[in-house]
């Protein structure tokens, strides 16, 4: 039997104060780091042992149960282990080239929602866990050789429609260095700050939405470059970027299947060692949705919902949950398989199944409850980032207790064009 916390037990270990930390500034990505995976989930409470509890602590525990709801961890799934892996591998390899010159870099691509942000700041975040490991052993502090504290990740979000200060600044505000005036200065300060820093890798996200389609937009594309030839392996993050503009003057090598920028023919560089380099190398890696057309597919959105269902704490609540029956298909219908969206079906899912009593998911609980993405303001719909949300799915219309053990494909099935593309 669980053991019942005491009523005066110390109140909401599971509750932070202040705002989550700032990921965009080094403080604040060194607090998200050691805190990542940390969150305490709500006891499993039997709804007998839930009801033996004073009411203040019965408030507790279902706050408690709605913040495990909200603060579900992310499961590896094999499409973000792919994106990943690929950038742990890049990273580590660049990290120890002892060579100056320009790294190797890496684009990830996928729609919004998708889990690009959240899949590359954790590879980044272990990737630091075992750099820091290794500078502690080669090198006892202090640190020789830098000026400023030792920032080997930095991660900056582009702001909507960012000009190539805009960019410049959003890198130095990872680091709180003040901004110049100029665009040459700036450029200049970014170049500083990446080496006093030991940066070894710059994640740039949102990259796409960067302004790409005008004239003047060579400026951007000039600062892009000179960002890779830094001794940092740059990432860049962002929705089609194939489309983007940022790729324009760029080609596949179809030997290696890199993206090749070849070298700046206007001799505008900010960086003599660049003039030596002839060409920066870039891999993309895609982050896709769950598939339900494979079996492989279907394997890993059944895994994905196991995942999520062991997290849940509803007291009606079943092996199976969201594993069996229509469920699986339900949720691929509604989310088309976007990890970002089904996430939210399932925590406001959560949130009616405890304020109405219902205590468990079923499709036609969900389908009361529409797919909310939060505050749109913090994306950018002209990049792409939101995603169309199924409109109209109709919850499966099946017999109770008729459970088939194994989901069968029939996303695409013939449902009547009750699949309308945007919501
Ligand atoms: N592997 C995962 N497991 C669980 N949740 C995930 C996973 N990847 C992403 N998510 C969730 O999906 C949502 C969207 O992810 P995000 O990284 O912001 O997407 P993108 O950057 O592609 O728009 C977030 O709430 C995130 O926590
Ligand atoms: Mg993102």
């Amino acid at each position: 039997m669980t053991e019942l916390p005491a009523d005066e037990s110390p109140i909401v270990p599971f509750l932070r104060a202040g705002p989550p930390p700032d990921r965009t500034r080094w403080e604040g990505w060194q607090q998200w780091r050691a805190m990542r995976g940390t969150f305490t989930p709500a006891p499993r409470l039997s709804l007998q042992e839930y009801s033996a509890l004073s009411p203040r602590r019965k408030a507790l525990h279902d706050l408690h149960r709605t913040a495990t709801h909200v603060n579900m961890r992310l499961q590896e799934t094999p499409m973000s282990q792919r994106v990943s892996g690929f950038l742990r591998g890049r990273l580590q390899n660049n990290a120890v080239k002892f060579m100056p010159g320009t790294r190797d870099g890496l684009m990830i691509n996928g729609g919004g929602f998708q889990g690009k942000t959240e899949t590359a700041c954790d590879a980044a975040a272990t990737f630091e866990d075992l750099w820091r490991d290794v500078h502690r052993q080669l090198l006892p502090r202090p640190f020789p050789g830098t000026r400023d504290v030792f920032v080997p990740v930095a991660y900056c979000r582009l702001p909507v429609r960012a000009a190539p200060k805009a960019l410049c600044k959003t890198i130095l505000d990872v680091y709180g260095d003040p901004y110049p005036k100029n665009l040459d200065d700036l450029i200049r300060a970014v170049r500083d700050a990446i080496r006093d820093h030991n940066t070894t890798a710059l994640l740039l996200d949102d990259i796409t939405r960067l302004r790409l389609h005008r004239e003047d937009d060579q400026d951007t594309l000039d600062l892009i470059r000179e960002l890779m030839d830094l001794n940092v392996t740059l990432v860049l993050i962002g929705v089609d970027i194939p489309h983007s503009g940022l790729l324009r003057d760029a080609y596949i090598d179809t030997a290696t299947g890199q993206w090749v920028f070849p070298e700046v023919k206007r001799g505008k560089s900010h960086n003599s060692a660049a003039a030596t380099q002839t060409e920066r190398r870039f891999d993309m890696v895609d982050l896709d949705p769950f598939d339900y057309a494979t079996p492989a597919g279907i394997t890993a959105f059944l895994e994905h919902l196991a995942g999520i269902e062991d997290q849940l704490r509803l007291f009606g609540s079943f092996d199976g949950m969201l594993t069996t029956g229509a469920m699986p298909e339900y949720l691929f219908r509604r989310t088309r398989g976007i990890i970002g969206l089904l996430r939210r079906l399932i925590e406001d899912g959560c949130t009616e199944a405890i304020t109405t009593g219902e205590e468990r998911l079923t499709p036609e609980l969900l389908a009361r409850t529409p797919i909310r993405l939060g505050n749109l303001a913090d994306l950018d719909p002209e990049a792409g980032e939101v995603p169309d949300i199924p409109a109209d799915v109709r919850p499966p219309r099946q017999p109770e207790g008729k459970k088939s053990p194994k989901p069968r494909n029939t996303v695409f099935d013939d449902h009547g064009g009750i699949q309308a593309a945007d919501g």
